[in-house]
């Protein structure tokens, strides 16, 4: 084991599976205590198993992150359970892929519940007993999307734009109480989610071909590749960064 995040208390909304399965096994493996919060109770509950096995310490709770009640006492259940965090990690999200003019307003809304309203509900959640330990890291996972927007993807590009400005207000708000609070920028990375958005794409006319994908950011993104950002941006080693969008794309939004 290394010791990069030793000492740690670490929740991570969306821990279950993809990059944040990735940052939950690499978090721990780096000495933190594992706090995984997801609606996917089986995948959570495996990787919690996956960690405890390796000699890492973690929890899950089972909530829907864009649920108040679910939120607040899953963060309560696992802060009971491995005490207040210092490091918060706001991951869970999801994605529509279907033309603006056929989006519901429920779909929408759901969609921003799931990927902006949860980074409220869980910052709100874990700022307090962060603010009064002194100070932590929220780590926010933001997208190319909320800068490059891809067609058929409005509302999904619409939301990765609040969470880029979420992480950055927040960081503006209370960097003089030692919060730090940066986001993750994603390209396309071969979790459920980001083969999922390709394949639909795909499907519904939008190049999201190997070959496109090869011009744009050279090849699909490793789960892990993110996860390191992640552990970076949490971790002391990030001590000065603060309201900072660390793209994870391969120069997808760099040319
Ligand atoms: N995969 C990509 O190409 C890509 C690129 C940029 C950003 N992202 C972002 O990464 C996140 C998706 O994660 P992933 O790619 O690791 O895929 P993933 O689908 O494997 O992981 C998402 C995790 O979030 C959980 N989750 C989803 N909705 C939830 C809810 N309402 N309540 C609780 N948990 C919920 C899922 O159960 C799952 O464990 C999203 O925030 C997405 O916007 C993904």
């Amino acid at each position: 084991m290394a010791d990069r995040l030793k000492g740690k208390i670490a929740i991570i909304s969306g821990g279950a599976t993809g990059m944040g399965g990735a940052s939950s096994l690499l978090f721990a493996a780096e000495g933190a205590t594992v706090g995984v919060i997801d609606r996917n109770e089986e995948a959570g509950c495996a990787i919690v198993d996956q960690i405890v096995a390796a000699g890492g310490k973690a929890v899950f709770a089972a909530a829907d992150v864009a649920d108040a009640a679910q939120v607040n006492n899953a963060v309560a259940k696992v802060t009971s359970a491995i005490g207040q965090a210092n490091v918060l990690f706001n991951h869970a999200g999801t994605i529509i892929i279907k033309p603006f003019l056929e989006t519901t307003l429920k779909e929408w809304e759901w969609l921003m519940g799931i990927n902006v309203t949860s980074m409220f509900l869980m910052t709100q959640a874990v700022l307090p007993g962060m603010l009064e330990m002194g100070g932590g890291s929220i780590v926010c996972t933001s997208s190319i999307s909320a800068i490059a927007a891809t067609p058929l993807e409005t509302a999904y590009n619409t939301s990765k734009g609040a969470c880029h400005m979420f992480a950055r207000s927040i960081a503006v708000e209370y960097r003089d109480r030692g919060i730090r609070c940066n986001a993750v920028c994603p390209g396309f990375v071969a979790t459920p989610h980001g083969l999922r958005e390709v394949a639909e794409l795909q499907k519904l006319g939008v190049d999201a071909s190997e070959e496109a994908l090869a011009v744009q950011q050279g090849r699909l993104c490793k789960p892990e590749e993110v996860a390191n950002a992640a552990l970076f941006l949490a971790s002391d080693e990030a001590s000065f960064i603060n309201g900072a969008h660390l793209f994870v794309d391969n120069c997808f939004t760099a040319v």
